[in-house]
């Protein structure tokens, strides 16, 4: 199948048509790579059981991990789900368009049991990004949207990411250029009290507790879950994000983890560093993080660093990674999960 590229970074006048274009496909039962502000999505109409299963099939993706709902407003809280919480109220109200996912107890009759992979929950987000929103408005259907990566490959945050993964896979992708957050969104389980933290993501846990009080985090955000658990977000499950390369995460002070993985690396190894100490890494392959102070760049560059290891040939990868606060959690996991949990404490 040819894929078709649909440019929307520039206005050009042609924006209407390639919206259009793109929503056709969706209601039409094909797949479409879609800019969101966290990560790239591969969308499907989520009405439609023959295009989410598509979805699986394009990604690898395993039968048993669900789909988000993705919609263009709160208004369809109602439309899809049952049993909602005032919390989920109080939340969309303040994070929504944004990079917030909201687990609740009950999809409606209208959403397919494909869509959450035989789960009673139902996860639903709406995103801020211009040219998802205008695509799921058009197409007048919610869509189900998991990230664009090719399973078990880090998520993408460009078109050309999304090529690289999906390309003769899927009927378009519509490029809106990089990602504005680079990160997927924040996932926070309201079906338990108090609300649990599934995945970190692009809107800060401390944010959602100034809403909703102290929230719990789940164990499969920190550590490697045991051999054979069944994590509440069943995709925390899977080794994720991981070049080819193992990965080493290096934690602590930024100087002492620097001086540490220039001790342990050799001249040809990969090492994801903090701005500031890229000049010591001589002889290194560097993929530069963003400045220590800086985890919104940070969570900009982390898929990219992960994903350009896989075009060099280096045999192994050291990351040092920002401390846990704001958007820092959720950039660590990320390298933690790429790196199976192989965690050095200095
Ligand atoms: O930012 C995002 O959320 C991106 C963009 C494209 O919207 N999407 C995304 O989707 O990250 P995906 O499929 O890569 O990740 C969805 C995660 C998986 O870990 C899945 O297990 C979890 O959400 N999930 C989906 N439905 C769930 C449910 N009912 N209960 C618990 N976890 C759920
Ligand atoms: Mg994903």
């Amino acid at each position: 199948m040819k894929t078709i590229y649909l440019d929307l970074r520039e206005k050009d006048g042609g924006e209407r048509e390639k919206i259009r274009v793109a929503a056709d496909i969706l209601k039409n039962g094909g797949l479409v790579g879609l800019p969101t502000e966290t990560v790239y999505g591969l969308a499907a109409n989520a009405l439609d059981p023959e295009a989410l299963e598509r979805i699986f099939t394009a990604k690898g993706r395993p039968q048993d991990n669900p789909l988000i709902l993705t919609v263009a407003g709160a208004e369809a809280l109602e439309r899809y789900c049952r049993d909602i919480p005032p919390e989920a109220y109080r939340l969309t109200e303040i994070f929504w368009p944004g990079p917030l996912t909201l687990v609740l107890k009950c999809r409606s009759e209208l959403v397919p049991s494909a869509v959450t992979a035989g789960l009673p929950t139902v996860a639903v987000r709406c995103p801020s990004h211009p040219v998802a929103l205008s695509i799921i408005r058009e197409a007048g259907i919610p869509l189900a949207a998991p990230s664009a990566n090719a399973s078990g490959r880090p998520s993408c945050t460009s078109a050309q990411d999304v090529l690289e993964d999906m390309d003769t896979r899927i009927e378009a992708v519509v490029d809106g250029g990089a990602c504005s957050v680079g990160v997927e969104s924040t996932i926070i389980d309201l079906t338990c009290s108090p609300a649990r933290l599934l995945r970190p993501g692009g809107l800060p846990a401390e944010e959602i507790e100034r809403v909703i009080g102290p929230i719990e985090i789940d164990e499969a955000v920190l550590g490697a879950l045991a051999e054979g658990a069944s994590p509440k977000a069943p995709g925390m499950k899977y080794r994720h994000y991981a070049p080819k390369a193992p990965v080493t995460v290096v934690v602590g002070e930024p100087e002492k983890t620097a001086r540490e993985i220039l001790r342990i690396s050799e001249p040809g190894s990969g090492v994801i560093c903090f701005d500031e100490f890229a000049p010591l890494f001589v002889g290194r392959v560097i993929h530069p993080l963003g400045p220590v102070n800086d985890k919104g760049i940070q969570a900009q560059r982390v898929f990219g660093a992960l994903r350009t290891f896989d075009t060099s040939d280096v045999a192994e990868i050291f990351a040092q990674c920002p401390d846990e606060g704001g958007l820092g959690l959720a950039v660590g996991n990320r390298l933690k999960k790429a790196a199976g949990f192989k965690i050095i404490k200095i």
